[in-house]
C-alpha cells in the first residue's frame, strides 16, 4: 500500500483538528450570525445541529478518512466506486474557492493588526475601512489592485504553502502545536479583559437573551447548520483529509468529542467576548446593543477598530491582540482548506506532495488575487454567500443521504470506530444521521433553495454595498455551479496509477481496521 504521512501523535492530530475547525467562522462569523438568529434562542437549534449532524458527521468523517486513507475523492472513491468520486471532489472545490477568499480576510486581518499599533483606522472606521483601506470600487468592478491587501496576501500563501511543503508532521503539525497554545492564551487575555469592561452584562444579556418568537423560522435553522458545518470545518473534505493521516492504532470517537466540544466551547468563548466588547461600546454611546451590532466584515473591521479607541487603557495592545488572534485562528484553517486539494492532487494524479503544493496552492493564491482589487470586496461577498449555503451546507446534506440511504455503510462504520475507540457508538448516531439530519436539513435547505431561487429576483440580498441581485446570481452561481461541475470533471479523469483504486487494495482497505 502506498507510503501516506501520518501524524507524529495522537495530540498532534487533535491539535491540528482543533486548529482547523477554529477560525475565522468562530471569532468573525459565529457571534453576529447567533445574534441576528434569535440571540439566545439561537442555541436550542445550534445545539441541536452540534449533537445531531456536527458530532455525527465529525466521527464519521473520521472513520471514512481513517479507514479508506485517502484524500475526499479518493475517499469517496473506495468507498462508493467511481460513481460517487464526485462527490470528493466537489467538496474540494469548495474548499478550494473558500482558501481563495479566506485568505484575503487574513491579509486584512494582518494589515489591521499593523494599523492598531497606532490605531490609525482614526474615529470614521466605516470610512477608512471601505474607502482609505478597502478603496472599494462599484460592485462587478476589478479595479487596480490594493497594495495593502496584496503584500500581506502574499505573505499568508508564502507562510501557508511553506508550511505545507514541510509535510503533514514537521510542518502542519508544528505549526499547530505552536499556534493553537499562542491563540488560546490570546483570546483568553481578550475575552476576560471584554467581560470586565463597564456595560458588559448589557452585552451579554443582548447574546443569551432568548427570542423564541424566531426558533420557528427555518432560515434560523439553516444559519445554525451552516455555522456547524463551516466552523467544525464538516462537509468539504477537511476533516476526511486530515484523518487519512491517522495511524492504525488510534481513536476516533473520543477524538471527534475533543474536536466538536473544544471548538464550539471555543465559539461560546468568543460570543462572550464580542458580546462583552460590544455592551461596553452601547453602554458608551448610551444606546441598545442591537445598534452597535453589525454582521461579518462589519464587526472585526468596523465595529471592532471603533470600540478599541474606546477602550480605558492599552487599545494598542488589546487591537493588536484581536487582529493577531484572527490571524492565528485564520492561519491554520487555510491550512487545512489548502490541504485538501494537496491530497486529492497526490492521490489521483500521482504527482510529488511538492508539486501538488505549488500547483494547488499556486493556483489558489493566483485566483486570490482577485479579492485583492478595488473590487475585491463584492466578489467576496457573492462567492462566500453562494459557496456556504449550496456549497458546504448542500454537501452535508448529499454526503448524509448517500452513506446512510444509498450505501448504507453506517453499520460498517460503527463496527470500524468502536473496534479502536474508547466511547462506543449506539444507537444515538446512527439515528441521527439516518433520519433527523436528512429531515430537519433537507427541509431547511428545501425553504432556502425555495427562497433564492424563486425570490431571487423580487426581493433584494441586503449585501453591503447594495449591488444587485444580478451580480450575486451569476457571480455567486456561476463559483457555486462551477465547482460541481469541475468535480463532475475530475472524477472523469483517469487515475493515475494503478494500486490506488483497484480491487486488492480496496479489499485490503476495507479488510484493515
Ligand atoms: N472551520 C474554519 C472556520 O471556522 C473554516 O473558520
Amino acid at each position: 500500500m502506498e507510503n501516506r504521512s501520518q501524524w507524529g501523535s495522537r495530540a498532534g492530530f487533535v491539535m491540528a483538528a482543533v486548529g482547523s475547525a477554529v477560525g475565522l467562522g468562530n471569532i468573525w462569523r459565529f457571534p453576529s450570525v447567533a445574534y441576528e438568529n434569535g440571540g439566545g434562542a439561537f442555541f436550542i437549534p445550534y445545539l441541536i445541529a452540534l449533537l445531531t449532524a456536527g458530532i455525527p458527521i465529525l466521527i464519521m468523517e473520521f472513520t471514512m478518512g481513517h479507514k479508506y486513507r485517502g484524500s475526499a475523492p479518493l475517499t469517496y472513491n473506495r468507498m462508493g466506486g467511481k460513481k460517487v468520486e464526485w462527490i470528493g471532489w466537489w467538496a474540494v472545490l469548495v474548499a478550494f474557492v473558500i482558501s481563495t477568499y479566506y485568505s484575503v480576510i487574513i491579509a486584512w486581518a494582518i494589515s489591521y493588526s499593523i494599523f492598531s499599533i497606532n490605531l490609525s483606522w482614526g474615529e470614521d472606521t466605516e470610512a477608512f475601512l471601505f474607502s482609505d483601506y478597502l478603496n472599494l470600487a462599484d460592485p462587478g468592478q476589478v479595479g487596480g489592485f490594493v497594495p495593502g491587501v496584496l503584500i500581506p496576501l502574499i505573505i499568508v500563501w508564502l507562510v501557508v504553502l511553506g508550511i505545507l511543503f514541510k509535510g503533514v508532521k514537521k510542518g502542519i503539525e508544528i505549526a499547530n502545536r505552536i499556534f493553537i497554545p499562542a491563540l488560546v492564551i490570546i483570546f483568553l487575555i481578550i475575552v476576560i479583559r471584554a467581560v470586565t469592561l463597564p456595560g458588559a452584562a448589557q452585552g451579554l444579556n443582548a447574546f443569551f437573551e432568548p427570542n423564541f418568537s424566531q426558533i420557528w423560522d427555518p432560515s434560523v435553522w439553516v444559519a445554525a447548520y451552516g455555522q456547524i458545518f463551516f466552523s467544525m470545518s464538516i462537509a468539504f473534505a477537511i476533516m476526511i483529509t486530515y484523518s487519512s493521516y491517522l495511524p492504525r492504532k488510534t481513536d476516533l470517537t473520543n477524538n471527534a468529542f475533543i474536536v466538536g466540544f473544544g471548538n464550539s466551547s471555543f465559539e461560546l468563548l468568543c460570543g462572550i467576548g464580542v458580546f462583552g466588547v460590544l455592551g461596553f461600546m452601547a453602554s458608551q454611546q448610551g444606546v441598545a446593543v442591537d445598534e452597535v451590532v453589525a454582521g461579518g466584515v462589519g464587526l472585526a473591521f468596523v465595529v471592532f477598530p471603533a470600540i478599541i479607541n474606546e477602550f480605558p487603557a492599552l487599545s494598542e495592545l488589546f487591537g493588536f491582540l484581536f487582529f493577531a488572534s484572527l490571524v492565528l485562528a485564520g492561519l491554520t484553517s487555510l491550512m487545512s482548506i489548502t490541504e485538501t486539494y494537496v491530497a486529492g492532487l497526490v492521490d489521483k494524479f500521482k504527482i510529488s506532495r511538492n508539486k501538488a503544493v505549488l500547483f494547488g496552492g499556486g493556483t489558489a493564491a493566483i485566483i486570490s488575487l482577485l479579492f485583492a482589487t478595488r473590487g475585491g470586496l463584492n466578489f467576496l461577498d457573492a462567492a462566500d454567500y453562494f459557496i456556504n449555503q449550496f456549497g458546504v451546507a448542500m454537501l452535508g446534506l448529499v454526503e448524509v443521504i448517500l452513506i446512510a440511504w444509498f450505501l448504507r455503510k453506517l453499520g460498517t462504520f460503527k463496527e470500524h470506530a468502536n473496534e479502536i475507540s474508547d466511547i462506543k457508538l449506539g444507537g444515538w448516531w446512527t439515528f441521527s444521521l439516518t433520519i433527523i439530519t436528512p429531515i430537519v436539513l433537507g427541509y431547511t435547505m428545501y425553504e432556502l433553495f425555495r427562497k433564492n431561487l424563486l425570490q431571487l429576483f423580487d426581493k433584494p440580498t441586503g449585501n453591503y454595498g447594495g449591488y444587485s441581485d444580478a451580480f450575486i446570481l451569476y457571480g455567486g452561481w456561476f463559483v457555486a455551479g462551477g465547482a460541481l461541475l469541475l468535480g463532475i470533471l475530475l472524477a472523469l479523469t483517469k487515475w493515475k496509477s494503478s494500486g490506488n483504486t483497484n480491487e486488492k487494495d480496496k479489499k485490503k482497505s476495507e479488510g484493515a481496521k
